[in-house]
């Protein structure tokens, strides 16, 4: 019985940390545009398949923290940051659908 408590505790103390730990599990949210806020889904991107090395490398968001690279909408049309990728070709395209990244 002490096993079977033991092993759930740990399950759970697992699963916990995995939740805080795992940044795919984290959401990011950009309020700056007059547009309305952009909620960035690390689950939903991870679920596409997507590896951090995608993102994360010296030419896109080369820390992993919110802030440091400024977003804009012309970087995107021009196919840089978020705009490799959501450009019709690997993702929906940001320039028909702004409402799909700013909600209100
Ligand atoms: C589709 C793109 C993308 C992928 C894939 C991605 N990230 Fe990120 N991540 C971002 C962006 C954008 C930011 C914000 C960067 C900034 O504002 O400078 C960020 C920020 C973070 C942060 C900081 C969060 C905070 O609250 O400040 C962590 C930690 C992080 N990523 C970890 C990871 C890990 C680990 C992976 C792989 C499992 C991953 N990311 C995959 C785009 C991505
Ligand atoms: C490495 C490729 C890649 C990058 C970079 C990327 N995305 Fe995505 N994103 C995807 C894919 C693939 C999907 C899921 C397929 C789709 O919806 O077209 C997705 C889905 C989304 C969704 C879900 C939309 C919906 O209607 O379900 C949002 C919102 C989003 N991305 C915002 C962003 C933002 C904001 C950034 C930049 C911080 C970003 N993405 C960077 C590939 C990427
Ligand atoms: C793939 C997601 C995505 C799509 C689609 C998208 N945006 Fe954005 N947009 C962002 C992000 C992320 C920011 C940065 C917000 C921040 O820094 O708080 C941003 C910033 C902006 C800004 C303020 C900065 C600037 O460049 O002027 C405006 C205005 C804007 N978007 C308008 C639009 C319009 C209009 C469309 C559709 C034609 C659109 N966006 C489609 C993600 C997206």
């Amino acid at each position: 019985m002490k096993k079977v408590i033991l092993l759930i505790v740990a399950g759970l103390f697992f699963m916990s940390g995995a939740a805080i730990a795992v940044p795919s599990g984290k959401t990011l949210e950009f309020t700056k545009s007059p547009m309305g806020k952009v909620t960035f889904s690390g689950t939903e991107h991870a679920e596409a398949g997507i590896k951090c090395k995608e993102c994360h490398n010296p030419e896109m968001f080369p820390k992993m923290k919110q802030g440091t690279v400024k977003i804009t909408m012309s970087k995107i049309y021009a196919g840089e940051l978020c705009g490799k990728c959501h450009n019709g070709k690997r993702a929906f395209e940001a320039k028909k659908n702004c409402a799909r990244c700013h909600k209100h």
